[in-house]
């Protein structure tokens, strides 16, 4: 009988650089270096910010990748996927128009043959206003973008998913959706917890056909210019009272986020369907 390989203790995890427990892990990795590649990935909203760092990793991994948004920029980063080797279009969709949703997956269907993965990530919400100063049309518009889009996406590529009975659905949710959020609106944190009630529901509905459905849940995600201004606008004394809050002590990166969506999107998470991964540096803990 061969010699059993001891685990790692925890000293050795903890530096690894001076028990080559990284080295280790590096040469494990090389037996898969593409975890996503011959697959599909529809990413809605990746043209800045999460979205798009989910649609680099994704590229990264060897995911043929669709890069969405309703401004040209998306362009880019269709491009950029292709210059450095990767495999990516981009369609100028509005993920809250059902004709724009039905022209994308039909030209990822056109272009790739499939749609394996969806990202439901497109969605954003404007400043926190009291309720009784939300007009419906307001409220309509934001529970569209956030919660229809996911609904008319999923909607749009389960049909295929089906026929292969392989799938990974991602619905980008949000620590307001979870338990409440002071940069947040009460409409955007409407539909973030409408979107976990869809993830559960949607994971139930298409486990029998191997489509798994998961959700992520963000923190304050430092992603760009729309979330630095809500963060410039708070007083000083108050972003030191929020980072408090943040046992980890600061805001995340798109980057930190980005490993989770491949992760549930890979094989790697097989065995796991409507949860929800909060991504927050432990400001929410269930
Ligand atoms: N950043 C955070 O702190 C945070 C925290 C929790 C959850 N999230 C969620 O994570 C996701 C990404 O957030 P982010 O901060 O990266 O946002 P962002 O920087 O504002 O980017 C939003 C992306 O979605 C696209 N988009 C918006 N509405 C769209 C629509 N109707 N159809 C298609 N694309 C649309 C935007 O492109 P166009 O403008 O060109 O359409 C852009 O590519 C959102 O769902 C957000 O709610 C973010």
């Amino acid at each position: 009988m061969g010699e059993e390989k001891a685990e790692p203790s925890a000293e050795q995890l903890a530096a690894p650089e001076l028990f080559n427990v990284r080295s280790m892990r590096d040469s494990d990795h090389k037996m898969n270096p593409e975890r996503l590649s011959g697959k599909t990935a529809i990413v809605t909203g990746s043209s800045r910010g999460i979205g798009r760092a989910i649609a680099l990793a994704m590229a990264r991994e060897g995911a043929n990748v669709v890069v969405n948004g309703r401004e040209e920029n998306a362009r880019t980063v269709a491009e950029m996927i292709r210059n450095a080797g990767g495999k990516a279009i981009a369609v100028i969709a509005d993920v809250a128009a059902e004709e724009d949703v039905h022209r994308m997956v039909e030209e990822t269907l056109r272009v790739f043959g499939s749609t394996d993965i969806l990202v439901n990530n497109a969605g954003g919400g404007g400043p926190p206003t009291l309720v009784e100063d939300i007009d419906v049309s307001a409220w309509e518009r934001e529970m569209r973008i956030n919660l229809t889009g996911a609904f008319l996406c999923s909607r749009a590529v389960i049909p295929e998913m089906k026929k292969k009975r392989w799938g990974r659905i991602i619905n980008m949710s949000s620590q307001a959706g979870r338990s409440g959020s002071e940069l947040a609106g009460i409409i955007y944190a409407s539909a973030k917890a409408g979107l976990l009630g869809f993830n559960r529901q949607l994971a139930r509905q298409v486990a029998p056909y191997g489509i798994l459905v998961n959700a992520v849940a963000p923190g304050v995600i430092l992603s760009g210019e729309r979330i630095e201004k809500k963060w410039r606008k708070r007083a000083d004394a108050e972003r030191q009272e929020m980072l408090k809050a943040i046992p980890l002590g600061r805001l995340g990166k798109p980057e930190e986020v980005a490993p989770v969506a491949v992760f549930l999107a890979s094989d790697d998470a097989s065995y796991i369907t409507g949860a929800v991964i909060d991504v927050n540096g432990g400001r929410f803990m269930m």
